[in-house]
């Protein structure tokens, strides 16, 4: 059976946990009324976030004891939205003063009325890119890649979607709302999800190794190894930033500002457990999960299903991954470079 969202991805909490302190902060400098709007986009089945959004809960409580609170929880249509009620709906039971939504649509797109909300909260989830840049031909994902025009492509892309995103976010906060974003990011020394600097191997670059040999053992064509690409954009604080400090940009023409930022590190959670139990199996078998998680989709989509009828050439992919894994795991661990970003509408 396939694992729900929060059990393959015990990193993305850990991320979360790691922004209470500023989720807090957001609280105590709201102006907290009769009501309050609260709004996790990109909430996947929103059990990582369930303890972040009862602390919110509490401190808004704290306030003011009889405050009316509104959660909304975001994610695509495709989603497991049932999980995703579920999970909110924690907050709601047995509290008469909460109420949970699920909104369901793209963050690309304004998804409640203007000046609406109070404070709203983002996770893990706006690296990926709106539209598709193709052009990466010699890679699986262009931050791993030497493809200058490529990495530059993707940037743009990326840019333009923060843009969008900040942009309508400053639409749906009411003036002195706030707006809290913890992405996967890059840091100044070039760190990422997947890159640890070299502590241990660059999974992207094993990822693409395997992709590669698919190709060499004509499991895979050439358009197929091609298309395989992770779609996603790892941005680096001065691009996260950018769109709150330029003074042209539609975010900051209505109002949104920069409060303050800062890069947070996740050590890889099955590397921590591998280390204490030695149970190799599991960590190769749960490391991959992790990883297949939010790459299977980019591997899937490259396929001309006619080729395949008998062999499915991302379950191979896989596979060897796990064997990868297994065969030298003190070289494999999967690190986390997050960006948290505070706003305000001003
Ligand atoms: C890695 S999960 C993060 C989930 C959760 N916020 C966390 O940190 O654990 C990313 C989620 O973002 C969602 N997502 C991606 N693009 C989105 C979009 N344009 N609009 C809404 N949700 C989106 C995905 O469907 C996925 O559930």
């Amino acid at each position: 059976m396939t694992k729900g969202y929060s059990e393959q991805t015990a990193g993305a909490k850990l991320c979360i946990d790691l922004a209470s302190d500023w989720g807090k902060e957001c609280i105590s400098d709201l102006n907290i009324s009769e009501n309050v709007i609260l709004m996790d986009y990109g909430a996947a089945d929103g059990g990582t976030a369930s303890e972040f959004w009862e602390n919110i809960i509490n401190n808004i409580h704290e306030k003011n004891q009889s405050t009316e609170i509104t959660l909304i929880g975001n994610d695509l249509y495709s989603n497991d939205n049932q999980a995703l009620i579920n999970n909110l709906s924690i907050q709601s039971t047995n509290n008469e003063l909460v109420k949970t939504f699920l909104c369901a649509g793209s963050f690309y797109d304004q998804l409640v009325p203007s000046g609406f909300i109070d404070f709203g909260f983002s996770a893990t989830a706006m690296h990926w890119l709106n539209k598709k840049v193709e052009n990466l031909n010699d890679h699986t994902h262009v931050l791993a890649s030497n493809n200058q025009t490529a990495r530059s492509d993707f940037l743009k892309q990326a840019l333009y979607d923060w843009n969008q995103i900040l942009d309508i976010r400053s639409q749906e906060l009411k003036i002195g709302g706030k707006f809290l974003t913890v992405n996967l990011s890059r840091d100044n020394e070039n760190r990422y999800l997947g890159n640890n600097g070299g502590k241990t191997v660059n999974v992207h670059d094993e990822i693409h190794a395997i992709w590669k040999e698919l190709l060499e053992e004509n499991i895979i064509t050439e358009t197929e190894y091609q298309k395989g690409t992770i779609q996603n954009f790892y941005k680096s604080p001065e691009e996260f930033i950018s769109p709150l400090i330029n003074k042209d940009s539609a975010a900051y023409k209505k109002g949104l500002r920069l409060i303050k930022e800062r890069t947070v590190y996740v050590d890889c959670p099955y590397k921590k457990k591998w280390k204490v139990n030695q149970n190799t199996e599991e960590f190769s078998i749960g490391l991959m999960e992790t990883i297949r998680s939010w790459s299977r989709h980019s591997f899937i989509s490259a396929l001309d299903k006619n080729n395949h009828a008998n062999l499915n050439p991302v379950d191979i992919l896989f596979n060897r991954l796990t064997k990868r894994i297994s065969n030298d795991p003190e070289n494999w661990s999967l690190d986390y470079v997050e960006h948290h970003l505070m706003m305000e509408k001003v």
